[in-house]
């Protein structure tokens, strides 16, 4: 059977539209969600995750030893965790929260790596006491881990996180292979980290080189690029250190279609570029095939998330130009009016509505003109609609916000018809859980 590559779609892969004309994902009408669960609304759908991930296993099914390494910071919840431990993948974290998340849900350990460009002691000291992998980001971290370890009586696996040179096409902001990047070590220091770790070896067992050249990439030739550097630096390392690492992992980064514009390449066969890429590179340089693993976060669950609202006012201006109004914006959706993200638009309550020749404006209810989710778009939405926003999966509840002190929205995960919520709504009362007030506001007005 040929593999389902969800993220060259915009809509989940269980998109139908019911006999009522309205939008169904997962077997739910996305109408009825809004009635039970509220709105806004995240849903997810469960089984376009599982098909992202069997693309990736198939993508790399003749390379020998594989990891596919689900990419945390995209989405993660305790429910999150469940699922992908259940298909197989390891979970890369990037803070002490996101590995809190993991261990809570009973993820396996051996089967998380822990980045950060400056991991705290505390995190540090976290990871090394669950025994995760640690992808170390510089030399001052090797021996912050390394003090650690000998405090904790730890021996730790680690990665080096190297910045490869390599620039993909995509927004500026989420570049992370190039020279200037805050990331990771400059090719020529690689050498120097490596040869801290072999000082360090009673505490630090040195698994192999990693690289992460940003997201949202259409494109494979820098994939096949940074293969090339890092299988040279595994000659070098082996040359000059006698040693051969026995782990390889190159990164995340393949875009998803959120607009018609965008064409990725599917993840089956970016996978599988990766993995023949891999084994030509080390075979040609007489170097054993190490562990291949990918880190992709958005490809796995950018196309499962749709978030759901309720269209308030429209304000039309004396050009004629005319503003919808969502029930919310840029607080549960911050991409837009970050990197000036695109997305598409449908009206889930009448799928069935007729295209409208003016465009409209979809705008959020937050306190900036910049709250805009999607600037002009054709679909002939009014007051009362529910509109359906699709590919917010992934980086939208990860970056969310309470900003004008609202509540993040819940999110549901719908498979088969069935719809369970995985995050609560925030509440009112969440929203001053923190909040002290100093002793000298309490007492009584003086006399
Ligand atoms: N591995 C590392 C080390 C990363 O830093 C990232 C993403 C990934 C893997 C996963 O990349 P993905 O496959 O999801 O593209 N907030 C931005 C994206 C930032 C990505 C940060 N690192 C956005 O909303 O577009």
């Amino acid at each position: 059977m040929k593999t389902i590559s969800p993220n060259l779609d915009i809509r989940p892969a269980t998109t139908t539209i019911n006999e009522l004309s309205h939008l169904v994902i997962g077997g739910c009408d996305t109408v009825d969600l809004v009635s039970q669960f509220g709105s806004p609304l995240w849903v997810v759908d469960e089984d376009t995750i599982r098909l992202a991930a069997k693309a990736c296993f198939d993508g790399l099914s003749t390379y020998p030893d594989i990891r596919v390494c689900y990419a945390g910071k995209a989405f993660l919840c305790t429910a999150m965790c469940k699922l992908i431990q259940e298909l197989n993948l390891s979970l890369d974290v990037v803070s002490g929260g996101e590995l809190f998340t993991a261990l809570q849900a009973g993820f396996p350990a051996d089967r998380i790596f822990m980045h950060g460009n400056n991991k705290s002691a505390h995190e540090i000291r976290a990871a090394v006491k669950a025994g995760v992998t640690i992808v170390a980001d510089n030399c001052f971290e090797l021996d912050l881990i390394a003090t650690i370890a000998r405090e904790e009586n730890a021996q730790v696996h680690v990665l080096l996180r190297v910045t490869p040179g390599v620039e993909p096409e995509t927004h500026q902001y989420i570049k992370t292979g190039q020279n200037d990047s805050k990331f990771g070590l400059p090719l020529d220091s690689v050498p120097e980290a490596v040869k801290k770790c072999l000082s360090l070896k009673d505490v630090i067992t040195l698994k192999g080189l990693h690289a992460h050249i940003g997201s949202q990439t259409h494109k494979i030739e820098p994939y096949l690029a940074i293969v090339d550097i890092l299988a040279d630096a595994y000659l070098q390392i082996k040359n000059e250190f006698g040693i051969s690492l026995p782990s390889f992992d190159v990164g995340g980064g393949l875009g998803i279609a959120y607009t018609e514009a965008d064409k990725p390449m599917s993840i089956e066969l970016w996978a599988e570029l990766i993995a023949n890429k891999t084994k030509a590179a080390f075979t040609e340089r007489k170097l054993a095939l190490p562990q291949l693993a990918i880190e992709p976060g958005r490809c796995i669950v950018g196309t499962a998330g749709v978030s759901l609202y309720k269209a308030g006012h429209m304000k039309t201006l004396p050009d004629g130009a005319q503003y919808l109004s969502l029930d919310g914006g840029m607080a549960d959706n911050p991409r837009p009016i970050t990197y000036q993200a695109k997305y598409t638009a449908a009206i889930a309550s009448r799928m069935d509505s007729v295209k409208r020749e003016n465009p409209i404006s979809l705008v959020g209810k937050y306190c900036e003109s910049g709250d805009i989710i999607v600037k002009e778009t054709d679909i002939s939405a009014q007051p009362g609609d529910i509109i359906a926003i699709f590919g917010t999966g992934a980086y939208n509840y990860s970056m969310s916000s309470n900003y004008n002190r609202t509540g993040r929205p819940a999110c549901v995960l719908v498979k088969d018809g069935q719809a369970e919520t995985i995050i609560e709504r925030e509440t009112l009362e969440d929203l001053i859980k923190h909040d002290r007030i100093p002793a000298r506001f309490l007492t009584k007005a003086r006399q």
